[in-house]
């Protein structure tokens, strides 16, 4: 009996909930607000808006499929590994409710319910930059191979800037495929013209020996010598990356799926005064017709001096060789901290052939610790990683990236499965990269 009376009013609440009809204005425009809308608002990345409920509606089967299937909204981490504030997976309530929703007749429900709209301020996402950065317009034909233009443009920066968000906004998304932005130092003045520069670590110099260009594009020189596994030979030394220096040159960039920079509060990164920020911008002729592009860079600058600066380093192999047709090719690069670190964020770089990246921690201890695993790495989503709580690395701790590429013809987004592929900047041959953000621990 006592079971009977204590089940009644559980059962009653189960039953009132049932027959709340789901409704867009009340239940799921604030799940698509908070996870969808982003990137689904008008002029940004997806294809379609997700604002409201005549934009959303027609798409319902589709978000059905999408979300449950974990397509949507795109995240590669293997969730046993770290935890990610932005990590932007639907709660197993959210999606049931989407699916009751689309399942239950696609309910407008009252407009009075609707929550407020985003505000997008005028397209920046960072919000108000304190300056703009622009490159001067380019006009790119409408037929042809990728194109890749690099650009340099002051800042008449007259003082240093410290940096607490960045964001690079292509000027014409039809065609700007990614887009990077450098901070290039002025010139020393205690250097006399012409002479050797001296500025560059030995590794980058090493580096752009192995290196040819064309144009804008490098690559490796067929002859380089072939080292897949980079944690075989000396973490720290010139082979087989480079190790940029750790203040970090790259400031900002636009790929497909990456938000815009904002770094954890008290941090920020060092523009100098006088400074140049070189774009790199890839072109790709999706119209067939001449369009024009000016990208730009949005910048905010600390209100007050950070407390920390924000350092980051690129872990590069630039020596590996992946054969033909091979659908699972391992290769490798480390780096040994020679201070206590936190690392905020981890990003993985790779091209069309990436397949997989693991990022281990090789504590002092001997323990080893996976800090990030992207069991099904996408070019298309190329996602930061940025901690919930900045991860310690104690002193003497190697960070190793283990990356695997599938260069075979049942990878579809392979555009050359018939020749081995080496390191280079166009999106054809590849890259194997692990972005490390973090800051001193002390
Ligand atoms: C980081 C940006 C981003 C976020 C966040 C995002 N989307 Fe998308 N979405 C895209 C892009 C870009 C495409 C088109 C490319 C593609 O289909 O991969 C897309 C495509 C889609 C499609 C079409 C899928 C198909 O198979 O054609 C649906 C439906 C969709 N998104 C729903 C959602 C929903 C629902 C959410 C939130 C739960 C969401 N998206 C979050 C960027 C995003």
């Amino acid at each position: 009996m006592i079971k009977l009376f204590t089940t009644t009013p559980l059962l009653a609440i189960c039953l009132a909930a049932a027959n709340t009809p789901v409704t867009f204005t009340h239940d799921v425009a604030p799940i698509l607000y908070k996870h969808c809308v982003a990137c689904h608002h008008p002029n940004d990345i997806a294809p379609m808006s997700l604002l409201t409920y005549k934009d959303a509606r027609p798409w319902a089967a589709s978000i059905r499929q999408a979300v449950l299937s974990g397509k949507m909204p795109p995240w590669k981490a293997d969730p046993h590994f770290g935890k990610w504030s932005n990590d932007p997976r639907l709660s197993d309530t959210e999606i049931a409710t989407l699916k009751a929703w689309i399942d239950g007749g696609k309910l407008q429900g009252d407009p009075k319910d609707m929550p407020p709209l985003p505000d997008f301020p005028d397209g920046w996402k960072i919000g108000k930059p304190d300056a703009i950065i622009t490159i001067p317009e380019q006009t790119i034909e409408g037929t042809g191979p990728d194109e890749y233009v690099y650009l340099n443009v002051p800042t008449n920066f007259k003082e240093d800037r410290w940096i607490i968000a960045s964001e690079l906004r292509p000027g014409n998304r039809r065609i700007v495929h990614h887009a990077h932005v450098f901070v290039v130092d002025p010139p020393d003045p205690n250097k006399t013209a012409g002479a050797k520069t001296t500025n560059l670590d030995p590794q980058r110099e090493y580096a752009n020996w192995l290196k040819i260009k064309q144009g804008t594009i490098e690559w490796v020189r067929p002859e380089a010598p072939v080292i897949d596994n980079g944690c075989s030979v000396d973490d720290n030394g010139t082979f087989p990356g480079s190790h940029t220096s750790d203040l970090g040159s790259l400031i900002s960039s636009y790929l497909p799926g990456r938000e815009a920079d904002v770094y954890p509060e008290g941090t920020a990164r060092k523009i100098p005064a006088g400074a140049t920020l070189n774009f790199q911008i890839h072109y790709s002729r999706t119209t067939g017709k001449k369009e024009v592009d000016a990208t730009s860079v949005g910048l905010i600058f600390a209100k007050e001096p950070p407390r920390q600066i924000s350092r980051r380093i690129d872990l590069s192999n630039h020596m590996f060789m992946i054969p033909a047709g091979d659908s699972e090719h391992s290769v490798t690069e480390c780096h040994t901290f020679n201070k206590d670190i936190l690392v905020t964020s981890l990003t993985p770089h790779m091209h069309l052939r990436g397949k997989s990246m693991r990022i281990v921690a090789d504590l002092p201890s001997g323990e080893k610790k996976t800090l990030l695993y992207v069991p099904a790495y996408s070019f298309n989503w190329q996602i930061t990683y940025r901690a919930e709580e900045p991860i310690f690395l104690p002193k003497g701790t190697r960070v190793e990236i283990l990356a695997t590429f599938d260069n075979s013809a049942n990878n579809p987004l392979n555009p050359d499965a018939t020749r081995p592929v080496r390191w280079g900047s166009a999106s054809e041959t590849e890259m194997m990269d692990g972005w490390i953000e973090y800051l001193d621990a002390h």
